[in-house]
């Protein structure tokens, strides 16, 4: 484990960790699994988390022994329906949906001059940050269409360290998702996991949610690790 001394730079998922989308995500992907005649199941809902529109198609379909059953049109098609439900299901969300303790911790990072980047795999992360009323935290955004690969490779969270230029172990990445962990732990960087310790163990570092997450024990967690 690097020493937090050495960190410069936070690069941040957005759903699940700044806000609960991931939980409007989910239920968008679980009406269409419904029509499409897919089973539901805990384990489908978890791997989905942090993976793009298409390969999260591609896996619901893949779960249901469904993937060679449709053109690529019709796929376009699902991905837009599922899109469709989903901005309606955050269409009333405010600055009261951010997850405790993340404007703190946003501003702390600021007072300390932290180099602050978002790595989120959703198109939809620019809409969002405006509702929350954060976007003035992110002036650095990986734009996840420009990517050729999504979590769990690396690809998003290379590049965030690049456009905030710095080396890969100058940086945390904070994820809610085992891809995301997966992406972050790739890329060479330090990985903080939120949420469930078993699903996340392969993060360097855990909290159970983001109530606990601040600089302080975000040392005192790497101390303990070297
Ligand atoms: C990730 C979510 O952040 O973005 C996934 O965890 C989602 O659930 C992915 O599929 C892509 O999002 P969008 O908004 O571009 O469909
Ligand atoms: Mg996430």
């Amino acid at each position: 484990m690097v020493n937090f001394k050495d960190i410069k730079g936070f690069i941040f998922d957005l759903d699940g960790v700044i806000t609960l989308t991931s939980k409007y995500h989910g239920q968008a992907w679980h009406q269409l699994a419904d029509e499409l005649g897919v089973k539901w199941t805990k384990a489908l809902a978890d791997g989905l988390k942090g993976i793009s529109r298409m390969d999260s198609l591609e896996m619901i379909l893949r779960a249901g022994n469904k993937e060679n059953d449709f053109t690529e049109e019709e796929k376009i098609r699902f991905a837009a329906k599922k899109n469709d439900n989903y901005l309606k299901l955050i269409e009333k969300m405010t600055d009261a949906d951010i997850l405790p303790g993340i404007p703190a911790f946003l501003e702390d990072l600021v007072a300390h001059n932290y180099k602050i980047c978002l790595a989120s795999a959703s198109k939809n992360s620019p809409i969002i940050l405006e509702k929350l009323d954060l976007a003035k935290y992110f002036p650095t955004i990986v734009d996840p269409s420009k990517l050729k690969k999504g979590k769990p490779d690396p690809e998003i969270y290379v590049r965030g360290a690049e456009l905030l230029n710095l080396k890969p172990e100058e940086c945390i990445g904070i994820e809610d998702a085992a891809a995301g962990i997966q992406a972050i732990n790739g890329a060479g960087e330090t990985s903080i996991g939120i949420g469930d310790a078993n699903e996340l163990r392969d993060a360097d570092i855990n909290f159970s949610s983001t109530t606990d997450m601040s600089l302080e024990s975000i040392e005192a967690k790497m101390k303990v690790n070297r």
